[in-house]
């Protein structure tokens, strides 16, 4: 099988993951005409919903196989049945049942547990492991419902987070009080979501019990963690 994808907004990260032969589809309608099996893995948003409507349909190959378990809705099945009547597609497979696709000759509808395979579970299992892991050890944090997406690779230093308040001047105390016991800060990120933001610092010297505490301490910080610290925290 040759795979053809198409992401606006793929991240450079999620690019080095890819197989190098998976080919890019400048857009949807170029990938829906180059492509006999099109499987959809997005969210439902604005943007998505109705991806596949008439018009659409109408770019895909004679024959083409039509797969959906992402969300109820990224097809219009009214479309996608309309086409199927018309020959023009051969099939519709997904994981969102309903009375117009359930008795369709061409519609296989299966519960929605598309995700639920031995393979995804375990996928799941490790994933869950390696962000908790991130976490505790480096301070980084990927997927939280909560908390803002933030990853500042180790290059050596010692590494403080701290998750404050999102309001002005932390970043300034958090640095002055760094200054004034005399530790530099070689590397920093600082992101925020609603009113929670996580900074990340990584400092020249590791940083005693008193001025962890005196970081604890600011108005707005709600932990401070000196991680792989090796004083007395
Ligand atoms: N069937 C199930 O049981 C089941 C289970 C879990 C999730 N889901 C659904 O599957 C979807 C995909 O899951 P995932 O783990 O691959 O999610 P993911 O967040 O890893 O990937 C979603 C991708 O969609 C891309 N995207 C967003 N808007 C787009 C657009 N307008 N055009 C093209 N690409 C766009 C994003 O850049 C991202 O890479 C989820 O959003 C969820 O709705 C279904």
């Amino acid at each position: 099988m040759n795979a053809v994808g198409h992401d606006p907004t793929i991240t450079v990260q999620r690019a080095w993951q890819l197989a190098s032969d998976v080919e890019q589809a400048l857009s949807v309608d170029d990938l829906l005409s180059r492509s006999d099996f099109v499987s959809f893995h997005v969210p439902l948003t604005d943007e998505t919903r109705h991806m596949i409507n008439d018009q659409r349909v109408r770019l895909m190959r004679k024959g083409a196989v039509l797969l959906n378990f992402s969300r109820d809705g990224i097809i219009d099945d009214k479309a996608v049945v309309a086409a199927l009547d018309a020959g023009h597609l051969y099939a519709y497979v997904c994981d969102f049942p309903s009375n117009l696709l359930k008795d369709h000759p061409r519609c296989i509808t299966l519960p929605h547990l598309g995700a639920s395979t031995r393979e995804a579970e375990e996928n799941c299992a490790v994933m869950v492991a390696d962000q908790v892991r991130e976490w505790l050890e480096n301070g980084n944090v990927t997927n939280a419902v909560n908390f803002p997406e933030i990853f500042l690779p180790r290059n050596g230093g010692h590494r403080v987070a701290v998750v404050n308040s999102n309001v002005p001047n932390m970043v300034g105390q958090i640095s002055t009080d760094l200054g004034a016991a005399g530790i530099n800060i070689n590397d920093m990120l600082n992101r925020s979501r609603g009113d929670i933001a996580v900074t990340l610092l990584d400092l020249d010297k590791e940083p005693s019990k008193d001025v962890v505490a005196q970081l604890s301490s600011i108005a707005g910080v709600l932990s401070v963690r000196c991680l792989g610290c090796t004083k007395d925290q």
